[in-house]
């Protein structure tokens, strides 16, 4: 059998909206590396709290940036939102989303290809991806999902507080002038306020099918 051509898939959304978990799960089905490209962001922003520096701090950031290492992406203090709020600070700043661009363009143009999820995933740094998803839902449905997250992992939570934090992360990222969280003109949007995972995943399957990376019928091996 001759090798199968790879395959990029971007998805991209604003916080909670279901990007990463449907990312992980393509990504599993299809047997492609996958990147949460969020993580990268948060890597900077946790470095720089960690050395007691600002993340407004633009040099400060971009020292970061170039000294981040992949190695650290797995730091479980990346999912706190400090960390996230640190994230969505160094992420508006060209030169920081300068420096971290070449390793997402490296990962992505591995022999397989990759799912890569964040933001700009489809708009800067895979404009050929092959499919692109944009998700979608609700600040309020995404606060509550970001609450329960919180809470099921035992950390204290004010749905209000987390509703307010999303507002002003998803603010910070739509209007920032680099790379701004928006859909790429040829992504598919999926608004998942009213969807659970599996429903999420099998929208996602329905656009591979229709552009024939994944067979029809119950789920199989991909053909791509
Ligand atoms: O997706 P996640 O919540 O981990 O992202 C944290 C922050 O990193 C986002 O709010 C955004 O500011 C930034 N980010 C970005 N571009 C990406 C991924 C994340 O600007 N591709």
């Amino acid at each position: 059998m001759p090798p199968k051509p790879p395959l990029v898939i971007t998805v991209d959304g604003p916080a909670a909206s279901g990007k990463g978990t449907l990312a992980r799960t393509l990504a599993a089905e299809l047997g492609l590396p996958h990147l949460d490209t969020g993580r990268i962001y948060r890597g900077v922003g946790v470095a720089l709290l960690a050395a007691g520096q600002d993340p407004s701090d633009p040099a400060a950031a971009e020292a970061a940036a170039l000294a981040l290492d992949p190695a650290a992406l797995g730091d479980p203090a990346l999912a706190s939102e400090a960390a996230a709020r640190a994230a969505s600070v160094v992420a508006a700043m060209p030169r920081v989303r300068a420096a971290l661009l070449a390793f997402q363009r490296r990962f992505a143009a591995g022999p397989r290809g990759a799912v890569l999820d964040g933001r700009d995933t489809g708009t800067v740094i895979c404009p050929e991806a092959k499919v692109k998803l944009f998700l979608t839902a609700t600040a309020e449905e995404r606060a509550r999902r970001r609450h329960d997250e919180l809470r099921g992992r035992g950390e204290a939570s004010i749905y209000a507080d987390v509703l307010v934090e999303i507002i002003a992360r998803d603010r910070r990222d739509r209007t920032r002038a680099v790379a701004p969280l928006e859909p790429a003109s040829d992504a598919v949007v999926i608004d998942t306020t009213r969807l659970d995972a599996a429903a999420v995943f099998e929208a996602a399957l329905v656009v591979l099918r229709a552009r024939g990376l994944y067979p029809a019928g119950p789920r199989g091996s991909p053909v791509a």
